[in-house]
């Protein structure tokens, strides 16, 4: 009954800033997905055409299409249906990892909803863009980016039901008190691939986060919710009182130089 009722919360949560402006915008969208996908060629080339004007806005920070690299921001490549802040090999703001391990999914209305107002669904993120004013500019974007999207352009409009709410973790895991001093000695099988200061070939620092959000990030991992073959590996065979003792552990460790 607490779970179900702990779900709604989220869902209502994650929806709210969906709606931001309306269950119209949200429907448009939609439309405007559903038809595309209807559309002679022609017609989407057309639409895609003012989506990449569009995309001049995004441009010195981003690039997509074949041989991207991570600029200001990242590349844009295979956005859809992917965690938020999830790419190894770029050095996302705190704010944005939370987000993704939090549940964010990129899909056509948290993109647009992001794109509407980035501070206002990842408030911290660094991204200093102002935000497209008009929904339609924002779908037209996004159907231009969506072609940037591979195999995963089939990914629905709507926010696929497992994501965020799944991420509803029992309250439980999260009240357990860690030992830092246990924490300490299973670290060692993490430091082989996270050093201090962290940022090493994609591998990202975890010295100095939240133990909710280091909580969160693992049981992601070990319930397969992120995906990470390697971590998956390492979080799948931590029992929850090693996941809390471990958070405790890197929460206190130095980010070394
Ligand atoms: C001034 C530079 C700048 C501009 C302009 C900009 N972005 Fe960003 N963008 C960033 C940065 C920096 C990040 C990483 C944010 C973080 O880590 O908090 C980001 C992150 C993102 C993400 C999340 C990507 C991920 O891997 O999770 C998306 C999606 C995105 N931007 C889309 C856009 C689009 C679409 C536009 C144009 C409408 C745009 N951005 C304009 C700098 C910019
Ligand atoms: C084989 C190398 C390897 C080992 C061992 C390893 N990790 Fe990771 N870890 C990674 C990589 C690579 C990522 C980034 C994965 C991704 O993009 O989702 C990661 C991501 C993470 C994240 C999320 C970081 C973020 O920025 O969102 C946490 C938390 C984490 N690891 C904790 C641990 C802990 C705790 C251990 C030890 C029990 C451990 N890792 C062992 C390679 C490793």
């Amino acid at each position: 009954m607490f779970l179900l009722f702990r779900r709604h919360e989220k869902t209502r949560g994650w929806s709210a800033f969906a709606d931001h402006d309306g269950l119209k915008k949200a429907v448009s969208t939609l439309l405007a997905a559903a038809l595309l996908a209807f559309l002679p060629a022609a017609a989407w080339s057309a639409d895609a055409g003012r989506g990449k004007a569009l995309y001049g806005q995004c441009k010195r920070c981003h690039q997509v299409g074949g041989g991207a690299k991570h600029r200001i921001g990242p590349h844009l490549n295979d956005l859809f249906g992917r965690a938020a802040g999830s790419l190894a090999d770029y050095r996302y703001s705190r704010a944005m990892k939370g987000a993704g391990s939090g549940g964010l999914v990129w899909t056509e209305a948290t993109l647009d909803a992001f794109i509407a107002a980035p501070r206002a669904v990842v408030a911290r993120s660094r991204m200093s863009f102002a935000g497209l004013e008009k929904a339609e500019e924002r779908a037209e974007l996004l159907a231009w980016l969506r072609g940037f999207s591979g195999a995963r352009s089939d990914v629905p409009a709507a926010e696929p039901t497992v994501t965020p709410e799944e991420y509803g973790l029992d309250p439980k895991l999260l009240a357990i008190e860690g030992d830092p001093e246990y924490g300490a000695y299973l670290a060692g099988e993490c430091t082989t691939c996270h050093k201090p200061g962290g940022g090493e070939e994609g591998i990202p620092s975890i010295t100095g986060w939240p133990p909710e959000e280091f909580v969160i990030a693992l049981h992601a991992y070990k319930r397969g919710k992120r995906v990470h073959p390697a971590m998956q590996l390492v979080a799948g065979r931590l029992s929850d009182e090693e996941i809390a003792a471990l958070a405790a552990h890197f929460h206190r460790a130095e980010d070394g130089p």
